[in-house]
């Protein structure tokens, strides 16, 4: 007797999702009102047209922009051809990114030949950045998201910051495809199409703090439980000489403090 197995192929321009170089966390405490915004935003009920949408979230730092947009990009995973996730901290890190996506291309459609490329030592950032560009902009690959994180450097023509850039020059000029940035700098976002990310409520600053390993201690109130785990934290960051994490529950407890 045999037995038909089908294989689960995958379509043109699809790139199965991955959270291999994602900073995603095991734990997510839902953010239900930011998370809407993005969806109407992406996926509006009345979609009359196809056209480019650049969507960015910005806010303090430590107030949970990465972490909603990976849950964005997980929730919806299924409704994009390709998700794409950039480092856009440093110039220096969104290049290194492009590598990445081109080596994800769906084989056959890869528009440069990466790996003689690596191997010869002969990578050409800017033409391997281009090409990654035009596989976005091709009219036939509509379908994906492009997920830009962390672009926190302000820059300008004249700017001494030689890791700030223009993000506009790494998204795709075609007019469709959706991308989302997220950022400290309020300066970066277009018009309408941002969101001023603020803290989460008390329960869910609380949730927060349980999910990263805070103690909640019965009989202590919950502003206490918050500079109690704000205070431990701060000294281990201290002694560990770890200053970005400092910010992480600085703004869990500030939340929690109103
Ligand atoms: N919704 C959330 N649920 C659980 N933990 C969160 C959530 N948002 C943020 N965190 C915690 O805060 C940390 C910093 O969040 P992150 O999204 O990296 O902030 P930002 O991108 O704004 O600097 C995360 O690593 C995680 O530990
Ligand atoms: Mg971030």
């Amino acid at each position: 007797m045999y037995q038909l197995l089908i294989c689960p192929c995958l379509g043109k321009h699809t790139v199965q999702f991955s959270l291999e170089e994602v900073p995603h966390i095991d734990h997510f405490v839902q953010r239900d009102k930011e998370m809407q915004r993005l969806t109407s935003f992406f996926f509006p009920q009345n979609q009359s047209q196809i056209h480019r949408n650049i969507f960015v979230v910005y806010g303090l730092g430590g107030i949970g922009k990465t972490q909603l947009c990976v849950e964005f990009a997980r929730k919806q995973q299924t409704r994009y051809s390709a998700v794409f996730w950039l480092d856009g901290s440093t110039k220096d890190a969104i290049r290194r990114s492009f590598v990445n996506v081109a080596r994800k291309l769906p084989a056959g459609e890869a528009p440069i030949c990466l790996p003689e490329m690596l191997a010869a030592e002969k990578l050409d950032m800017d033409s391997l950045v281009g090409r990654v560009l035009d596989w976005l902009s091709l009219p036939s690959n509509q379908r994906w998201l492009l997920v830009i994180d962390n672009v926190d450097r302000g820059y300008s023509e004249k700017g001494q910051d030689s890791q700030a850039y223009d993000v506009m020059r790494y998204c795709p000029k075609a007019d469709h495809g959706n991308i989302l940035i997220t950022s400290r700098l309020s300066t970066l976002r277009p018009p309408q199409h941002s969101l001023c990310l603020g803290s989460v409520d008390r329960a869910q600053g609380l949730a927060i703090l349980e999910s990263t390993g805070g103690d909640i201690v019965p009989g202590v109130s919950n502003r206490r439980q918050c500079t109690i785990t704000f205070i431990h934290t701060v000294s281990d960051t201290i002694s560990q000489k770890r200053s970005l994490v400092m910010w992480t529950p600085f703004s869990t407890c500030l939340v929690a403090f109103r």
